[in-house]
């Protein structure tokens, strides 16, 4: 594994990606974004690990944006290639398994956009976030334009992009860009405090969830709601509902396998 990207398992059930560039702001570089796919494929693959936290290495950034020494003479048509092949922002939204953001410190551009592509987002108090491309004559390209107006609506989408500017944590939670804002010498342990929390509930019936949250950006109310319905009277049929209703009933905690 690079060393450009930390992978860590905690708890044995808790996966951590720490990107690792703190002298470059943990800015996004070619290798990190194959690093970052080869580190979430593994924990794909390795079904103890339930849940996975990602966050920035230092104390300043968790990852302020795409590296801008790579966009030197970069042809359209590379780029275009390199964001088609292993697009590490939809493959981040549909990860079978959760993935909190742990946003410590500057979170800007695609730092901003891979957060949106989480699951949710914990913020440290200090962290500054934003979608700053208009300043170099961009556009957000990893979602931002899609993602950022979906949680907090067009007119504030807008006046991020087309500023630049940054916004505090607080203004950020406000909002809802964060879910929730702690203070930095708390964020570590808040963040894997929610990781346990959903590490220790049914893998089947979270993937069942987000699913069907996600189902929700691409499909009509009715079809939606069908959607959630199936799932919903398939998970009759997991050893997980079984145990979760019998535990309820014997009064004792659920011990959730994911079958
Ligand atoms: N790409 C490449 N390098 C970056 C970077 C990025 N997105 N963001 C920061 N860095 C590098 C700086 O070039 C600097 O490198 P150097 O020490 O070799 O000169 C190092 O990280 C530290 O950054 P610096 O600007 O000196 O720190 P700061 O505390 O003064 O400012 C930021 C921090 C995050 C506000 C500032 O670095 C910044 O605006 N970065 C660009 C953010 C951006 O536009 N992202 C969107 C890209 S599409």
């Amino acid at each position: 594994m690079s060393d450009v990207l930390l992978k860590e398992k905690l708890d044995g059930r808790v996966g951590l990606i720490t990107i690792n560039r703190p002298d470059k702001m943990n800015a996004l570089n070619g290798e990190v974004r194959c690093a970052l796919l080869g580190a979430l494929e593994a924990f794909r693959a390795d079904d103890d690990v339930r849940v996975i936290v990602l966050t920035g290495a230092g104390e300043k950034a968790f990852i302020a944006g795409a590296d801008i020494a790579e966009f030197k003479d970069a042809k359209p048509t590379q780029q275009y290639r390199a964001m088609q092949s292993g697009n590490i922002y939809s493959a981040m939204e549909a990860y079978p398994k959760p993935i909190i953001a742990m946003i410590n410190g500057y979170c800007l551009g695609g730092g901003c956009e891979l957060s949106m592509a989480c699951d949710m987002r914990i913020a440290s108090d200090r962290t500054r976030i934003g979608q700053p491309e208009i300043n170099l004559g961009l556009i957000p390209g990893g979602g931002g334009t899609q993602r950022l107006p979906r949680l907090v609506g067009e007119g504030r989408a807008m006046k991020m992009i087309y500023t630049g500017e940054m916004i505090g944590a607080e203004e950020a939670g406000r909002i809802g860009l964060v879910d929730e804002v702690v203070p930095a010498e708390q964020l570590r342990e808040r963040t894997l405090e929610i990781a346990r929390t959903i590490a220790s509930r049914s893998p089947i019936a979270l993937q069942a969830a987000k699913e069907s949250i996600l189902a929700a950006r691409r499909m009509p109310l009715d079809q939606g709601l069908q959607f959630e319905r199936a799932w919903f009277s398939l998970l009759f049929s997991t050893q997980d509902m079984d145990e979760g209703v019998s535990a309820f009933l014997e009064k004792r905690p659920a011990e959730f396998t994911g079958e």
